[in-house]
């Protein structure tokens, strides 16, 4: 094994979906902590609290209680590395969740118990899905009124059409929550509640379920039930498959209540030893495997000024091969040009580092003034253009002017750099003087109207179109894209990297256009490669 390889294996690089509630930041805040990373419940919201008073748009965030930013943390647990990638959890922030989807190797699936499966989470179950992510589930909350434990399998196995295998199993639920049986290793786990907040632990080793030992540790009634449920659920699920769960087909399930801390030790162990490492990442040239001695990677998110003084923009960088050292030049691939690596970092659980060495699977942030995008591909040289990450059609539109139309330019400037971190999309009509913002969340227009007035200083008028959506519009033919666009010029526009789209006024509009057009592509998503 390579010194690349050596590092490689020992990253574990993964994101938590859930739907909002379900407990997404206590779990990783508890993750946090046991892993070493901050000593102090509370300490992820602090953080985050503070974070956001550093920039004034984020203020509709805090207003909202949402969080609208992702970001990355790093802890170590049994000598394994793990970056933790943080998804907005409003829904009208998907599109960014779904790029932070493409930078991760393996994703935990929080659900509430007493809720089961929730529309978020489905949503954000099918995108891993569509790139065979494997999925662990935690089932939360267990410390109060929940589902039966089978319904919920059940659920989960009918809902997402993946198999299901508890790793543990609940004894009891609510205030008569005892605990797990950890069924991987024939161990009891009893919660106490006493010591709620830090690793409040029992962990009683036996040699199964017949061991007398247990006949001492749990009401009788609740062992008897206990055997019975193991006994069934070994019949009913399949035995824990590595390769099944590697390939995205079978999810390990464990059960727990993260605001007590339970369970989450057993859920990073079961991560540290069978969450896949980096994998190998899609390009359109080839596929990059990990422990590839040459650097690249990608870039997934652009986040401004997260220091408002400084107009500073952050890309974030997942590394896809290669051993990165500090002051390393890497080439943008979109422009062909150099960029030297001299102030990367880190982000680790409560500040950031300057990144000395960093491996495939790392997320490194690179500070820049707008000459990295989402989509670009960095290397040591080689062309290589990664692919899978997706713009999403947007339905919801407004015309946005300058109130001062001799401040066009700035508007211009502000929404080109919104659109190149990917906040919102922007489009120029061919005919008019106007321009069409659009987003996949109506919550969008509102963070992107507060930082053009708070960071770029343009008093900006917003109107309601009439549009419901748009299609990037392609075709092998460039005489037939002309006769095309010459011929809809009202509903043509170019995107900010100057590709055009078709804007249609209603459904009706874009089905006759695309009868009429045969020949023309329309795509509802468009790849950002460069
Ligand atoms: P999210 O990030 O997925 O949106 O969920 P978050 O962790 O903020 O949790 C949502 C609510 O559920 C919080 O309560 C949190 O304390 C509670 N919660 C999380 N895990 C558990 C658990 O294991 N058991 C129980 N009983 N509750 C849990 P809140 O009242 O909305 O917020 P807070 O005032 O407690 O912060």
């Amino acid at each position: 094994m390579n010194a690349v390889s050596a590092q490689v294996n020992r990253r574990r690089t993964f994101a938590i979906i859930s739907h909002p509630d379900a407990g997404k930041t206590t779990l990783t805040e508890k993750l946090l902590l046991f892993g070493g990373a901050i000593q102090l419940a509370g300490a992820v919201k602090a953080r985050g609290d503070q974070r956001r008073a550093h920039s004034d748009w984020m203020k509709v965030e805090r207003e909202r209680g949402i969080s609208v930013t992702a970001s990355v943390m790093t802890f170590n647990f049994d000598n394994k590395t793990f970056n933790l990638l943080d998804t907005p959890g409003h829904e009208d922030f998907s599109e960014d969740t779904y790029r932070v989807l493409t930078a991760v190797d393996s994703a935990v699936m929080v659900i509430d118990a007493a809720r089961g499966i929730q529309e978020q989470t489905r949503k954000l179950f099918e995108v891993c899905r569509l790139r065979d992510m494997p999925i662990t589930t935690f089932i939360n909350k267990m410390d109060r009124e929940a589902q039966d434990p089978f319904d919920l399998m059940d659920e989960i196995e009918q809902n997402l059409q993946i198999e299901v295998t508890p790793a543990s199993w609940p004894i009891g639920m609510g205030s008569s929550f005892l605990g797990c049986y950890d069924i991987i290793n024939d161990q009891l786990i009893l919660m106490d509640k006493a010591r709620r907040g830090e690793k409040p632990y029992q962990i009683e080793t036996c040699e199964g379920l017949e061991d007398q030992k247990l006949d001492a540790l749990l009401p009788e009634y609740s062992l008897k039930i206990l055997r019975q449920e193991i006994e069934l659920v070994k019949g009913l699920c399949p035995e824990f498959n590595r390769d099944a769960y590697l390939s995205g087909n079978l999810t390990p399930i464990f059960f727990g209540s993260a605001i007590n801390s339970f369970g989450v030790s057993e859920l990073i162990s079961g991560l540290s030893k069978n969450a896949p490492p980096p994998r190998p990442q899609p390009a359109i040239e080839r596929k990059v495997n990990p422990d590839d001695k040459k650097v690249s990677g990608f870039i997934f998110k652009i986040q401004a000024n997260m220091d408002p003084r400084h107009r500073d923009r952050m890309a974030f960088l997942r590394l896809c091969s290669g051993h990165f050292k500090r002051g390393m030049k890497l080439k943008n691939i979109r422009n062909n040009k150099q960029i030297s690596l001299h102030n990367a970092v880190l982000f680790l659980a409560r500040d950031r580092e300057l990144a000395e060495d960093a491996w495939a699977g790392d997320i490194i942030g690179i500070p820049n003034h707008g000459n990295l995008h989402i989509g670009d591909s960095l290397t040591e040289g080689e062309a290589l253009h990664f692919s899978g990450l997706p713009s999403f059609a947007p339905e919801h539109f407004k015309a946005a002017r300058p109130e001062d139309p001799m401040r066009a330019k700035h508007l211009s400037r502000a929404l080109q750099q919104l659109a190149e971190e990917g906040a919102v999309a922007v489009f120029k009509p061919h005919i008019g003087s106007d321009w069409i913002v659009g987003a996949v969340g109506i919550l969008q227009f509102e963070v992107m109207a507060d930082r053009i007035r708070t960071e770029y200083e343009v008093p900006t008028l917003f109107e309601a179109t009439s549009l419901i959506t748009a299609r990037w519009v392609e075709t092998e033919n460039a005489t037939d894209l002309k006769n095309f666009i010459r011929k809809n010029e009202g509903a043509i526009a170019v995107d900010h990297r100057g590709d055009p789209v078709f804007l249609a006024r209603n459904t009706w509009h874009l089905d006759r256009t695309q009868e009429d057009w045969p020949q023309i592509v329309f795509s509802k998503t468009k790849e950002q490669i460069r």
